[in-house]
């Protein structure tokens, strides 16, 4: 394996980034943004970049930034995409359970980088993985596609271990952005994770069709969102010397269990259905999170995330990361280090990964459908984010977000299944708060969040939030989406996190003993602090919908109910606001 010493050596001082120089095709001009020049080993001669960041991040704060402002942010003259690391100062990556000296590097420092050529191939269909299991055929190619991925040499880029590394590298801060040392790149928790994962997929599955021959080879997707799907695929559990097996597992979730969108290792209190009501739940939780999301994307995808921020500060995930986090922690081992799915840096490394991304990538296609085929952000600081694979033809290839947006461009799409929860489902718990919190006497007095942070750890925090307005014309919602906003959530411990919020209206300043209704959930992986307490994320619930479910649209405050799982949290503030919608047509 080369090292990144000996190609450091090999480059001009003054030259752009290597990537970028080499490629011919092009100019380093590509890498200018606004005050930051392009150094590839000038760090030394760069503008300060704390203090250029210190900047932005206040314009992008005081534009709004955390807060709906994506529109405005966006067309900042300072705004900029997030860009491809240099792959010559990739660094030791870290992870809250496996130390601080991961190498999740690339087994390649420098390359000849050039624009990915899109495929002009067969179209591929991704299957359900509880459907292939019967067709001997296919379950033939796949394990033989990732038998000989797997004895590949240690270092060649298309090994098996290489390719669950680049998910660590990504993920696990082992890149800083170019012109930003000190900021990691990272594609979760903001608008970046749905294409990255995109990509990673496109290109591990093309390359297994490569190691078979197989230009129609696909991935089957983990239907986690069908009655039918909902417990882990077989295909990856009944033969232990498989190649598609992983041993690293909570094996009490084999066969028959199922899985729970809720699971927060082993506490699922205001969860806790088993069997068919489980079923329903995750049914019912799913439908939520799509009918809640849709006026607005980033309820569903993620905040924005440009150039020089990091992740995890100001900016929050999606609703529908937050359910494949807690699908991450079912599958992994129930105790720390929770490899190899319930931890990032090794998530890779168990095939079940690609097939529960598979179907995040479907639920994401659905949503895109769901809103008219209309892109979800036209800002380009998310269309020209830029990112780095290796490809089925060996080699190093630039991707942009922009060309991911239609499955057909990447020459695949997946197989129709019934989407149950599309049905009408028998789910709103409404009535049955209603009748018991009747009983006055067990109301109590909830105050407000006060103006300081407040801890959450062993016990569940109600406070009372007043609304913006209430009873809102059909006309007003349409404009404008009621957004229930968690804000400056640090999470105290390295290990997995997790806290579900609850809804309810109250009488007075009263409320009843009933949470009320689930409006959704902060979910995170173990994660390796850089900051620690100076990490905060934020999150924000779409919830309109939810309030007519609930009948509490005259209600001038509600009560939310923040009630932690598993993990300690400080929460900077709790309210509610109105964000314009980007697609009043769908509501
Ligand atoms: Cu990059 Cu499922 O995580």
């Amino acid at each position: 394996m080369s090292t990144s010493v000996g190609f450091l050596s090999t480059i001009s001082p003054s030259a752009c980034p290597l990537q970028e120089r080499r490629s011919g095709a092009a100019p380093c001009r590509r890498l200018i943004r606004p005050r930051v020049s392009c150094h590839s080993n000038g760090d030394a001669r760069q503008p300060p970049p704390s203090s250029l960041l210190m900047d932005r991040r206040d314009v992008l704060i005081a534009l709004g930034g955390l807060t709906g402002g994506t529109a405005a942010a966006g067309k900042m003259a300072l705004a900029s995409p997030v860009m491809p690391p240099d792959l010559a100062k990739c660094h030791d990556a870290k992870s809250s359970g496996l130390g601080d000296n991961l190498k999740c590097c690339p087994p390649y420092t420098s390359a000849d980088i050039v624009d990915y050529t899109f495929p002009e191939t067969p179209l591929r269909v991704r299957r359900a993985a509880h459907l292939v299991i019967n067709d001997s055929e296919y379950m033939e190619k796949y394990e033989e596609a990732v038998k000989k991925m797997k004895e590949l040499p240690e270092n060649h880029p298309w090994n098996f271990y290489q390719q669950a590394l680049i998910h660590c590298a990504y993920c696990n801060e082992a890149y800083d952005q170019v012109g930003f040392p000190g900021v990691p790149v990272q594609v979760h928790y903001s608008w970046l994770f749905l294409p990255w994962h995109r990509y990673y997929l496109h290109f591990y599955e093309r390359i297994l069709g490569k190691l078979i021959d197989d230009d129609t080879f696909t991935l089957p997707f983990w239907n986690f969102d069908s009655d039918d799907g909902m417990t882990i695929p077989e295909i990856f559990t009944n033969d232990t010397s498989s190649p598609l097996y992983n041993a690293n597992r909570d094996t009490s979730h084999y066969s028959s269990a199922i899985l729970d969108y809720k699971y927060s290792y082993g506490n699922t209190a205001g969860s806790g259905e088993t069997g068919n009501a489980l079923v329903l739940a995750n049914l019912c939780y799913m439908k939520k999170t799509f009918k809640q999301s849709l006026p607005l994307a980033e309820l569903f995808m993620g905040d924005p995330l440009r150039a020089g921020q990091e992740a995890d500060t100001t900016n929050g995930f999606g609703q529908l990361e937050s359910i494949h986090n807690a699908i991450h922690m079912w599958v992994g081992t129930p105790t720390s280090p929770h490899t190899d799915m319930g931890d990032f840096s090794t998530a890779g490394r168990d095939c079940i990964f690609f097939s529960l991304h598979a179907n995040v990538d479907r639920l994401w296609h659905i949503y895109r459908m769901f809103r008219g085929n209309k892109v979800e952000f036209t800002d380009t600081d998310w269309l020209d984010s830029t990112f780095i694979f290796y490809d089925e033809n060996e080699q190093v290839v630039r991707v942009k977000v922009r060309d991911c947006l239609k499955p057909n461009k990447l020459r695949y799409m997946y197989e129709e299944v019934p989407i149950p929860w599309m049905n009408k489902l028998n789910c709103v718990k409404t009535t049955e708060i209603k009748e018991k919190t009747k009983t006055e006497l067990s109301l109590v007095r909830v105050g407000p969040f006060g103006s300081e942070p407040r801890e959450l750890s062993q016990t569940a925090l109600r406070v009372m939030v007043p609304r913006p307005k209430k009873s809102r014309s059909k006309t007003e919602k349409e404009e404008k989406v009621e957004v229930l906003l968690i804000k400056d959530i640090s999470v105290d411990t390295e290990g997995p996190a997790r806290f579900d919020v609850y809804i309810a209206a109250p009488y007075g300043d009263l409320a009843g003993p009933d949470y009320g209704d689930f409006a959704g959930t902060f979910v995170r992986l173990p994660h390796k602090g850089m900051k620690g307490k100076e990490r905060k994320g934020s999150l924000k619930l779409g919830i309109t919908s939810l309030l007519e479910d609930l009948e509490a649209e005259d209600a001038e405050k509600l009560v939310v109910t923040l009630v932690p799982r598993v993990g300690e949290f400080t929460i900077g503030g709790v309210l509610i606001k109105l964000l314009q919608t980007d697609n009043p047509r769908l509501l």
